[in-house]
């Protein structure tokens, strides 16, 4: 048994060492859309297991949900972190029974390599894939046990499809909200937001700011609103705590990088883009040398890797990076990997994570809990979901967003290169932190009540 599991290890860390080499090809981008939030946007297979026991379908706290009939309307079908969050969902509805239904509100209208395969990973489990538009689609929202609108955005698909049906489904319908820009709070997307039976919001943070600014700007009321923090999903967590696939994917990733493995390694993994802080991180990773070499102190060799690149879509953020990089002779310690699949081999390589997203910061910032999960500190700002999952000085240190972040995310990048004991405690703090709080059964037994609420508040909707 214990054989046969480590020959599935092994064979999980190859083919994520393929996944990779697929992801370098091209097609491949994560966390496109979510300017100010983003989530890890690890993509892996899930193995068949045929692990059901009746015992554990018992315990799963969505056990309730078996045979009731759910609609999943998501605003696209991509590798971003808002759609792939709920085809989590959708798995985990199938595991215990339900019926699922997705439909995706915007396509491309070319046929799109992305689209096809997420589709067809969803019919292989089980998840009917309907047309937007049409009969179908009206018929199974009116049939439909529960609604789960993802992001804003899907508030389009309300008034388009349903037109005059809209009043009739808004009680059983669950708004899981992913966002914290200002121009989503728009009458067009968010006008059905107050009659709905819920909003599901991924931080305090996020949700904070939604009660403040439909207030202030629409003059219209959040519904009741439940706070539901991310987890880890169980195929992260397999290869966090799996040291051999851990060290084949650190030396490989390190290997392609030109990084030694007695080098210290700091990563920021996010799409690049001024809302995420990558311009502000390598300046501070060039104070931080400056600082080393005035005072002579005495650390490993430093790099820094940002995971993320995209040079077609943010040209002149990407080239004011490049210039930086050139300018400052760091061309051989700073290293720029395009938007990839799976992030997880890249958390497997650094040292430390790095959290410098800007001005509201994230809405949850799932590449956080991933770091954490893998023993590594985190270095954040100080702003949104970040404040919620980092606890300065425990499991990282926080910086605050903006130009004045700079000096002190250098100084902490100069302390934690200094001192090896405070990393690894840290980072096993972070560990610890996730086994508490951020792991998938956590996010179902959140999810799971908040969907026993929502179900009863449809039901006595429908009996007056
Ligand atoms: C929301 O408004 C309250 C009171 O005006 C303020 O204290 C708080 O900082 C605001 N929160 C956000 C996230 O804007
Ligand atoms: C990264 O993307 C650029 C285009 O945006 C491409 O020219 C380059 O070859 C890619 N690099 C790798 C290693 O795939
Ligand atoms: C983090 O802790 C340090 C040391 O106690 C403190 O100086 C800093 O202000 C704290 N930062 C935040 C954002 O709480």
């Amino acid at each position: 048994m214990a054989k046969a599991s480590t020959m599935q290890k092994k064979r999980w860390a190859l083919m994520v060492l393929l996944l990779l080499s697929i992801s370098t090809v091209g097609v491949i981008l994560v966390r496109s859309i979510f300017e100010s939030c983003s989530f890890g946007g690890q993509f892996v297979e899930k193995k068949n297991g045929g692990d059901n026991s009746a015992l554990k379908f018992q315990s799963n706290p969505l056990a309730f949900m078996n045979s009731k009939l759910v609609l999943l309307v998501s605003h696209e079908l991509s590798l971003s972190g808002g759609p792939l969050l709920l085809m989590e969902l959708a798995f985990l509805l199938r595991e215990v029974g339900a019926e699922v239904v997705w439909i995706t509100n915007q396509k491309p209208l070319e046929e799109d390599e992305v689209v096809y395969s997420l589709e067809h990973k969803m019919l292989d489990r089980g998840v009917q894939v309907i047309s937007a538009k049409g009969q179908k689609a009206v018929d199974i929202a009116l049939e439909a046990d529960l609604i789960v609108l993802n992001t804003a955005v899907a508030g389009k698909w309300l008034d388009a499809v349903l037109k005059e049906n809209v009043v009739k489904v808004l009680p059983k319908i669950l708004w899981w909200i992913h966002e914290m820009r200002g121009h989503y709070f728009n009458p067009d997307l968010v006008k059905h937001l107050p009659f709905v039976a819920g909003a599901m919001i991924d931080s305090h943070a996020t949700a904070e700011y939604w009660k403040n600014r439909t207030q202030a700007r629409l003059g219209i009321k959040m519904p009741k609103t439940y706070v539901v923090h991310l987890g880890n999903s169980k195929d992260l967590m397999e290869v966090a705590e799996d040291s051999v696939a851990k060290r084949v994917l650190r030396e490989h990733i390190r290997e392609s990088l030109g990084v030694r493995n007695e080098d210290l390694l700091f990563g920021i993994i996010n799409s690049v883009s001024r809302g995420k802080g990558q311009d502000l991180f390598l300046r501070a990773f060039h104070e931080s040398l400056e600082i080393i070499r005035e005072k002579k102190l005495q650390v490993p060799t430093m790099h820094a890797v940002v995971v993320g690149s995209d040079m077609s879509r943010q040209t002149k953020f990407e080239t004011e990076l490049r210039n930086f990089v050139l300018e400052k002779k760091l061309e051989n310690f700073i290293h720029f990997v395009n938007k990839t699949l799976t992030v997880a081999p890249y958390i497997a390589a650094i040292d430390v994570l790095v959290q410098n997203s800007q001005a509201r910061g994230e809405c949850f910032g799932r590449i956080t809990i991933e770091a954490m999960a893998f023993k590594l500190p985190v270095l954040g700002t100080a702003a949104g979901g970040t404040m919620e999952i980092v606890v300065n000085e425990t499991t990282g240190l926080l910086h605050s967003a903006g130009k004045e972040g700079v000096i002190p995310l250098a100084k902490n990048i100069v302390k934690l290169a200094m001192q090896v004991e405070l990393r690894l405690t840290m980072g096993n703090n972070g560990y610890e932190r996730v086994k508490e709080m951020f792991l998938e059964h956590h996010m179902s037994h959140r999810i799971a009540s908040v969907l026993k609420e929502v179900l009863q508040h449809a039901k006595a909707r429908a009996l007056r």
